[in-house]
């Protein structure tokens, strides 16, 4: 399993699926943002990625030197005026839009103790950016006929954990949200899907774990059916499915992308239940 993960990750040949197309991607400087700025470039795509973090200007230039067509946007997805600009310029640079991926979001994760900041920061990053930034595309899209847009959501979004109000609200209004957007831009060929990762190994997870992966992936992993985390590569994966012509006929769905976290019931992965059935 994990030689297919480290043979996705170092493909570098231009394979073109994607040539001739343009993508913007929120959060593309770090984790599963950057991944999929990776391999939308590695397929042939032009790039536009919008990150808050100055990460982002070393991801362009690496990209830029292998020969990808990349522009950085640099700013906050919560700033309206900056996401109008950024779509511009993409628009302007490349010359059309042909998908979009919502990945950008706050992990603020508050319960009990949430505040009205709390709220405003995790909804405005989160469901009122990926709705802003669909908003912003779209003419685009509807004018050449098409499109594909994928919002970042999270297994989060279907399950309770503790102290999650905020991050598990947002991530449930994302799928509602996609649903909602497919319906109202089917009529213009813009298919709109969510992913929702499990476990992903990216910053936040590093930070969580004190970067101690070693020690902390036997236990994250126990709660997915494949006893791992899973790679920002393979979130990207999917997503470049969704946005493909072999997802032609998907849109409004949800595709778990979470090593059969959800699938899981309360007994796990079963290694504590004696009980396995009759003979
Ligand atoms: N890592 C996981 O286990 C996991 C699981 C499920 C869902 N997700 C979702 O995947 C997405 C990416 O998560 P990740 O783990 O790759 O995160 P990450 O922290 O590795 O990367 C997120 C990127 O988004 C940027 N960003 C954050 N807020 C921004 C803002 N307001 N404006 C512009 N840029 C902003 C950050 O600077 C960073 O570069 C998120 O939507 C997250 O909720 C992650």
């Amino acid at each position: 399993m994990r030689d297919n993960v480290d043979s996705m990750k170092s493909r570098h040949a231009i394979e073109g699926r994607f040539r001739q197309r343009v993508a913007v991607v929120s959060g593309g400087a770090a984790g599963i943002g950057r991944a999929v700025v990776e391999e939308l470039c590695r397929e042939g795509a032009a790039v536009g990625f919008l990150d808050v973090s100055e990460a982002g200007t070393a991801v362009a230039e690496e990209l830029g030197a292998a020969g990808h067509r990349v522009a950085f946007l640099r700013g906050d997805v919560r700033d309206r005026a900056f996401c109008a600009a950024a779509v511009e310029e993409v628009l302007g640079r490349f010359g059309r839009i042909d998908f979009l991926v919502n990945n950008a979001f706050s992990f603020t994760s508050k319960g009990l103790d949430v505040t009205h900041a709390d709220w405003e920061r995790v909804f405005q990053a989160g469901p009122e950016a990926f709705a802003l930034l669909a908003q912003l595309v779209a003419p685009a899209m509807r004018a050449q006929g098409g499109g594909g847009i994928v919002n970042v959501s999270s297994i989060s979004a279907f399950i309770a954990q503790p102290n999650r109000w905020t991050y598990n609200a947002a991530k449930g209004a994302v799928n509602t949200l996609t649903k909602c957007m497919a319906l109202d831009l089917a009529p213009y060929g813009i298919r709109v899907n969510s992913v929702s990762p499990g476990w992903i190994w990216t910053q936040e997870v590093d930070k969580a774990a004190g970067g101690d992966r070693t020690r902390w992936e036997p236990v994250w992993g126990q709660y997915h059916m494949l006893e791992r985390c899973g790679e920002p590569v393979e979130v990207a994966a999917a997503i470049l499915f969704l946005l493909s012509e072999d997802a032609s006929f998907i849109t409004g769905a949800d595709l778990a992308v979470d090593g059969g976290y959800r699938s899981l019931g309360s007994e796990g992965i079963g290694k504590t239940s004696s009980f396995a059935g009759s003979k």
